[in-house]
């Protein structure tokens, strides 16, 4: 048995501790949004944050959050209304929509860590983080267009 916190609440897992945290987030938690790419850690497309961090949820094994808190893109707003949300939908980001969620987490940790990204800063932390149809110009549109949000609401909260 595994306990852990996902999106705020408590939730133990009767499965073996090597399982990779992606199944239990999608098979046993029901959370389907954190998607299924490469599975070696190279796509990005599982990507959730663990303790706050951008982390690889399909090289992850469950053990390894015991006890810890775990986010996924379900969990990031509870309203969906994250300046991220708005601005990938603003400007219409998704072009299959696969690679997004995961997109999506990867930028919740950048803003945190550069509140005014430059296009290096965007290129640099994103470039883990592939998208087959090539939607990375709308990406960093989005992710700066956020974080113009994100500080004015800083400023006026
Ligand atoms: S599915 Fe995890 S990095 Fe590709
Ligand atoms: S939107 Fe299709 S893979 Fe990124």
């Amino acid at each position: 048995m595994t306990t852990f916190r996902i999106n705020g609440r408590a939730v133990t897992v009767d499965v073996e501790d090597d399982t990779p945290l992606l199944w239990v987030i999608r098979d046993v938690v029901g959370l389907t949004g954190t998607k299924f790419g490469c599975g070696i850690g190279m796509c990005g497309a599982c990507t959730v944050h663990v303790g706050g961090r951008p982390t690889r949820s399909c090289i992850t094994p469950l053990g390894y959050v015991a006890g810890a808190e775990v986010t996924t893109i379900e969990g990031l707003d509870p309203s969906g209304q994250h300046p991220l949300q708005k601005a990938w939908i603003d400007l219409q980001v998704p072009q299959c929509g696969y690679c997004q969620s995961g997109q999506i987490m990867q930028a919740a940790a950048l803003l945190k860590d550069f509140p005014t990204p430059s296009d290096q800063d965007i290129d640099a932390v994103m470039a883990g983080n592939l998208c087959r149809c090539m939607t990375y110009v709308r990406i960093r549109k989005a992710i700066k267009q956020a974080a113009a949000e994100h500080r004015m609401g800083a400023t006026n909260g």
